[in-house]
């Protein structure tokens, strides 16, 4: 510090001491918050160092005053244009820092898409949600009743085979289809019942181009008073419609123990637009599911009146839809989960 009243080398002596000291300050601040201290301390415009040094001016001999203004102007320059430049210095090294090398290439960033399978899945599940169904779910594992008995399959149905069927043991197995879940749904809530069951199925099947030993299936059940065959072949139309854009659909007589009568939906051959073609077998029709009327004796196994309700079902598989629709050759691309495939058709 400076005396009250000091002489002129004293002054001069103090003055080069400030501005070593600022200038060093200044060079050591490493960024902009620490030159801003350091700026506060020697140029701040209420107790800086250099106002200070202004000040003491006054309390010099008259004839000093010219020699010390000079060398208070001296400090002021230097300890300014050395701010100023350590400044340019710190704040380009902020924006431009070292270790960020603009040239190396981005790296990939893998996103997560949903499976077609499940896209699929969903779509029909949206559909019919406009309905009024729900969504049901039923266990993987099931009992031979839950799976068979009490859809009315007879003891000697070809489908009971330890050659169709994989069996865990003691009466259970994997379902080998979704439509246990009709029965389970029946027995826990009353009707009216309007529900879709997504979920997979197995079957002792080879794994090939159109089989798949664990496969997607969709089942929807309705029962209702005063349900009748109108009602599944208008609903089922209406979805292939939603689903498929506007395109025929033909209804064919078939057989299935727990409905009665049964009948499969075919919709016009997506390839050919119906004029018969390779993927079609030269029909124009392609397959989509498999429906019919509930059987009374399934209502009754349920625990339903059959006399007084009556209701629908079908069943679908999503990656059949889904092998139309990707126009893909084989179910297999759609369970190896081959990720070339696969981000191939995400969307
Ligand atoms: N469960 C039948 C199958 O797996 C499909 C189906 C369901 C048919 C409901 C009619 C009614 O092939």
């Amino acid at each position: 510090m400076l005396s009250d009243t000091p002489t002129l080398e004293e002054y001069l002596a103090y003055a080069a001491d400030l501005t070593a000291r600022g200038a060093a300050a200044f060079t050591a601040a490493a960024d902009e918050d620490a030159l801003e201290t350091a700026r506060i301390q020697f140029l701040g415009d209420k107790r800086g160092e250099l106002l200070l040094l202004q000040r003491a001016l006054g309390a010099l001999p008259a004839d000093s005053r010219r020699d010390a203004g000079r060398a208070f102007n001296d400090a002021k320059t230097r300890l300014t244009t050395t701010h100023d430049e350590r400044q340019l210095t710190v704040r380009h090294a902020t924006t431009r820092a070292p270790h960020l090398d603009l040239t190396m290439p981005a790296r990939h960033r893998w996103q997560g898409a949903k499976h077609p399978v499940t896209v699929v899945i969903d779509e029909i599940v949206g559909i019919f949600r406009e309905l009024g169904f729900t969504v049901a779910l039923g266990p993987e594992s099931e009992s031979e009743w839950y799976n068979f008995g009490a859809l009315n399959f007879p003891p000697d149905h070809p489908a009971l085979d330890m050659h169709d069927t994989l069996y865990l043991g003691e009466g259970a197995l994997l379902r080998t289809h979704t439509s246990p879940v009709q029965v389970r749904t029946l027995q826990r809530y009353a009707p009216p019942i309007r529900i879709l069951a997504p979920g997979t199925a197995f079957r002792r099947d080879p794994f090939d181009a159109s089989h798949a030993p664990a496969f997607a299936q969709i089942e929807g059940l309705a029962v209702d008073e005063g349900i009748s065959f109108v009602d599944l072949k208008a609903t089922l139309t209406h979805f292939a419609q939603r689903f498929f854009g506007k395109t025929r659909t033909r209804f064919r007589p078939s057989h299935f123990p727990f409905t009665e009568p049964s009948a499969e939906m075919d919709v016009e051959c997506r390839l050919c637009g119906g004029a018969g073609c390779s993927a079609c077998k030269g029909t124009g029709w392609m397959e989509i599911l498999g429906s019919g009327l509930v059987h009374p004796s399934v209502l009754e196994a349920a625990g339903v009146d059959s006399e007084r309700y009556t209701g629908w079902a079908f069943g679908m598989g999503p990656a059949r839809i889904a092998m139309l629709r990707y126009d893909l050759p084989d179910i297999r691309l759609l369970y190896d989960s081959d990720m070339r495939f696969l981000q191939q058709v995400a969307e």
